[in-house]
Parts: C-alpha cells; structure tokens; sequence
C-alpha cells in the first residue's frame, strides 16, 4: 500500500508528521517519533520574545565590555560562552538533521516583520528543509481594523520571503472573517502551505483567587470539526499545501481530514498523551481502513469528501447549520 503525499514540495513517505511540541527537544523522543513512522517532523517553535530579549542582552553585554578597562576586560567570559535560545535552536536543527532522515520542519513564532526574523537564514543555513510561522496574534486594539490584520500575516510572510528560500507553512488560527480569501492572500504572497488552526489558548479565571489561570486542556476528536470543514472549503480551490492540527487523535480523525482533502495531517496531544507508539496505530488504523475501502493510495480518497465533490456543495455551508439544528429532539419532561 502505498500511503505517500507531498507537502511544501516535500515527498513524504506518508501523510503523519507530529507537530511543533516539547517532543522534539529530545533527540530520542524525535528519533522515536520516526521510528513510529514519522513522515516529517515540525520543530517547537523559537519565539520572537526570546530572539529581541537575547538581542538586547547581547547589545548591554558588549556596551559593558567597551566602556570597561581594556586589561580586565580579558578576564571577563565572552558572550559566545553563553549560548543562547537562537544558538540552541540552531543546534537543534542541526542535531535533529543529523539524527533523522526525515525533513525537518523549523517553526518560528512572533508577530512583527523585523529584525528578529533575519534569523531565519540562520535557520535555513543549519539545515531545516521547511519553515513554519505560526503568528500567534491576537488582535486586542480595537482600532485596528481587519484588514491590517490580515495585512500583518502577509507582511510578515513576504519578509520571511526575503531571507529564506525554503518552502514557508503559516500555521493559521481561525479567527478571520473570510479564511478561504485569508489562505489566497497567503498563497498569493509564496505561502508553500498553510496549517488550520493553530489554537488560540483562552486564559481562565481562578474565581477564588480572583485571578487568571492558565491551562493546556487537552484537545478532543471534534475539535477537528473545524480544521476539517475550511479544508473541505478549500480543498481543489488553493494551490498551496493543506495541513490540519488540532483534535487530531486517531485514525478515524486523520481519515476525515483526509477524506476533506489535507495533504497531512498533524498529531501533538495524543503523542504527549500515549507516546510515539500511539502514531503507530493511528497509521496502522488508517491502513487498515484503506484496505476494507479497497484503496492502495492516498490521492484514491483524498478530498473525496471536499466541497467541490459533494453534489449539494452548501451542505458545508448555510445548510449544514439548518441541518444540525433540525437534529434536535426535546425530550420528554424536561420543557414544562
Ligand atoms: C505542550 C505543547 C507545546 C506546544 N508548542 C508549540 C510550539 O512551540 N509552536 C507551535 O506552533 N505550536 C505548539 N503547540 C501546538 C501544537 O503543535 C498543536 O497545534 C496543538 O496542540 C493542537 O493539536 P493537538 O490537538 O494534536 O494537540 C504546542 C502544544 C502543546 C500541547
């Protein structure tokens, strides 16, 4: 059987490639991950935060040096012997090469197009075969209208552009008013593919404590409801690579994705959950239902389910909500 897929021009020896977690900190964890049957491998991501904060550290290190005494200042520890977030990242990239002979997906998180983002060469350079940006940007200035928020995704796609050549993934969150015409914008400006939905974490508040909370919940199957309905929508519309994340925990949840037309499909929370050796049963699970459909390939099933092959295309739409409300039955006792 043959399961392979093509993702940001990579050719993949299937379509399962955990995505950006603590897992791949660890050599071991990530050599586990491939052995499991792995087929590409996104890195957790190294934030902008960290890059400006390592920046400035640096630029206050160096100014102490200059304005020292010349002779003291040789007794003083260099900067290059404390390596930094970018300077581990970049380690790791290489590491992660050197280990595993899958592609090596970097991911960099951050929100404005500026000189943090010249790393990215550094990235490239150390081996990474993609790029992932996940913008994790939640548009809190109410004057800012959203179009500038789109714009910003764009901006900051077109300046990675300038220093990679590398395919570039954006990991998308939902919250646009047209995802589809967002996605086109994005492809339009050398998004190689993108991913749906990157989650937007909501803190909670601790109501003893008065204060807010912060938690990971995790996810569950019909969180991928979501991911699986835009890309459906987009599915045969878009050129660029389609990638589902979120709620992503078995078989049956990567089949769906796949029936809606994703290229890959990413796993995170069932791997932390139940280990590497849970991918190996979400893949040997899909297999097997490839076998009962009686497909030997990916591309016999993929997008079967997307909305340019249903014969009632607004089943995705306007329709399906009618639908979905018309399923409900009072029952008896409860409405006096
Ligand atoms: C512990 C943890 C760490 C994560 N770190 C990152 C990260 O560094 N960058 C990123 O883009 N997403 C990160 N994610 C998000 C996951 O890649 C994934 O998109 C999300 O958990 C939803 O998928 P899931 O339902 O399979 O967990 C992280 C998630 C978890 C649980």
């Amino acid at each position: 059987m043959n399961m392979s897929t093509k993702w940001l021009g990579l050719d993949l020896k299937n379509p399962f490639v955990p995505s950006a977690s603590p897992l791949s900190r660890s050599l071991d964890a990530a050599k586990a991950l491939e052995d499991a049957g792995a087929s590409a491998i996104v890195m957790y991501s190294l934030f902008e935060e960290a890059i400006v904060a390592e920046e400035e550290g640096l630029t206050r290190f160096l100014h102490h040096q200059e304005t020292g005494h010349a002779e003291a200042d040789g007794f003083l520890p260099s900067h290059a012997d404390f390596p930094g977030e970018l300077d581990r990242y970049l380690e790791q990239v290489a590491s992660l090469k050197a280990t595993l002979q899958i592609p090596v997906i970097a991911s960099l998180n951050g929100v404005t197009a500026s000189g943090w983002m010249t790393h990215a060469k550094e990235i490239a350079d150390a081996g990474a075969d993609a790029l992932e940006l996940n913008a994790y940007y939640v548009a809190g200035d109410i004057w800012e209208e959203g179009h500038y928020v789109e714009q910003r995704y764009v901006t900051l796609l077109k300046e990675l552009r300038e220093h990679v050549s590398i395919p570039i993934n954006m990991k998308l969150s939902a919250a646009f008013s047209s995802v589809g015409n967002m996605v086109k914008k994005l492809e339009g400006a050398g998004a190689a593919g993108v991913t749906l939905f990157n989650r937007f974490y909501q803190p909670d508040i601790d109501v003893e404590g008065m204060r807010l909370k912060f938690a990971l919940p995790p996810t569950v199957s019909s969180d991928a409801l979501l991911a699986m309905r835009w890309t459906a929508m987009l599915h045969g519309r878009v050129d660029c690579s389609l990638s589902a994340t979120g709620g992503i925990h078995s078989g049956e949840d990567a089949i769906k994705l796949l029936l809606a037309g994703s290229d890959v499909v990413h796993l995170c929370h069932a791997l932390l959950q139940h280990g590497s050796q849970h991918l190996e049963r979400v893949i040997g699970e899909v297999r097997d239902w490839m076998e009962r459909q009686g497909f030997e390939q990916i591309d016999d099933f993929r997008g079967r389910m997307s909305q340019v092959s249903l014969l009632d295309p607004s089943e995705y739409e306007r329709l399906n909500y009618i639908r979905v409300i018309d399923t409900h039955s009072g029952r008896d006792g409860v409405w006096r």
